[in-house]
């Protein structure tokens, strides 16, 4: 089995490879698509970060390919309905960043708390300026966290921790940490928040979530964060916010408009204004969150080579699977009536007794692992590769 990974993919991932049986091939960069195809001939297992893209015909052209993973979060470099149609397992790392962006949340609760940003600009430009005006301890102040997820949860524990009081709101009813009390609405938040920090996904709705009406809406003098999706905040409305000083002060890691590459410049109407934190989407940027999402995606690949799991894959229904004990078929499928019967009489025509059988579909696919207690021989495997609703039928053990 060979694996091929690009862009730099942490050591943790390529030794977790290594160790589970894979001939690892590591590049240093991104590759164009002819390119990718020509290095795909005799690959298994694809490893990228966010720079490579997949298309369909780098699926379409890769006959060995059986899984790809994401070295990162965002899985849209990879046409994950191509590799559905294919049954290519794709694997991301969603939630392996969650503590690096909470640590610095926290710092920037803190630091926005106690002017940090102005007083080490002004001592940096010769301005010693020493005053507890407008300085706070965080301790006994209150928070409000908007969306209570991964993130927004263990941002919860950790001001606790500091001693601060938290609130939150989520649209989905959460079950709150520690003494974090929860809030009926974001109306209901807004007004008792000293600090809001936004933390909810991506949705399209979310969209513009926080805008003139939310900000008119804080407690006056309250601190803002958002450390989750540039779309969900109006920064117009923002800067006169900050610029009226009903908002105290600001840390922006997310930007509607961000650049794509390092050397393109930075414009915000944030720029330039006193008590404001911006930092170039680095939320979850650490060497500990690239160890972890190493570590988790190689995890997911090699489980899938070995047993077929495909828990939290981002396209193929999930299946749970321990390494097989005996023979295991593993059929995907279109998710159509009728398909497991058919399954189950061409396995029954074998003599093969089934020990276990998973079944799970999602959307159009369905997913089936057959444990079964004799050798399938090559007609069973062509028989069931025959099947029209057939897209990928592999052996294991
Ligand atoms: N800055 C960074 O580098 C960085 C790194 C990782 C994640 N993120 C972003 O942080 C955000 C949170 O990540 P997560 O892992 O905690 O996600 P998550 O999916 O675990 O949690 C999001 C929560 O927000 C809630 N939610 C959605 N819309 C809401 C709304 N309008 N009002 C209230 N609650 C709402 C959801 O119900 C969910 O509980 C995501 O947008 C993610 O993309 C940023």
């Amino acid at each position: 089995m060979k694996a091929l990974l690009l862009e730099n993919i942490h050591p943790d991932g390529v030794r977790v490879l290594r160790e589970r049986g894979f001939e690892v091939e590591t590049r240093p960069d991104a590759l164009g698509e002819a390119a990718l195809i020509e290095a795909l001939r005799d690959v298994d297992l694809l490893g990228i970060r966010s720079t490579t893209y997949v298309t369909a015909e780098v699926i379409r052209s890769a006959p060995r390919l059986r899984a790809i993973g994401a070295f990162c979060i965002g899985t849209n470099q990879i046409d994950v309905d191509a590799a559905t149609a294919a049954g290519v397992a794709v694997f991301n790392a969603p939630y392996s960043n969650t503590r690096s962006v909470v640590e610095l949340a926290v710092a920037e609760i803190i630091a926005l708390a106690r002017h940090l940003v102005d007083h080490t600009s002004q001592m940096h430009a010769g301005v010693w300026n020493k005053s507890a005006r407008g300085s706070h301890e965080v301790r006994g102040r209150s928070l409000g966290i908007v969306g209570y997820g991964s993130i927004g949860a263990q941002l919860s524990v950790l001001a606790e921790s500091l001693g601060m009081r938290v609130y939150f709101y989520d649209v989905v009813d959460k079950l709150a940490l520690g003494n974090a009390t929860r809030c009926g609405s974001l109306e209901e938040l807004l007004d008792v928040a000293e600090t809001v920090s936004l933390h909810v996904d991506g949705r399209p709705a979310n969209r513009n979530l926080f805008g003139e009406a939310e900000f008119a809406r804080m407690r006056p003098r309250s601190l803002f964060l958002n450390l989750s999706r540039g779309f969900v905040v109006d920064d117009e409305a923002l800067a006169r916010h900050l610029r009226s000083g009903h908002v105290a002060g600001a840390a922006l890691d997310v930007f509607p408009t961000e650049p794509r590459t390092n050397d393109e410049g930075f414009a915000s109407p944030l720029r330039g204004l006193p008590n404001v934190i911006l930092t170039p989407h680095v939320g979850g940027s650490t060497q500990e969150a690239q160890a972890n999402i190493g570590l988790f995606v190689a995890g997911k690949l090699a489980d899938f080579v070995a047993a077929g799991a495909t828990v939290l894959s981002v396209n193929l229904p999930a299946v749970q699977a321990a390494p097989p004990q005996e023979r295991r078929i593993l059929h995907l499928h279109a998710n159509v009536p009728g398909v497991m019967a058919t399954i189950n009489r061409i396995v029954a025509e074998v003599g093969a007794n089934v020990d276990a059988q998973q079944l799970a579909t999602r959307g159009e696919v369905g997913y089936a692992v057959l444990d079964i207690d004799a050798d399938a021989s090559e007609d069973v495997l062509a028989a069931l590769r025959a099947m029209p609703e057939a897209i990928r039928v592999e052996l294991r053990g």
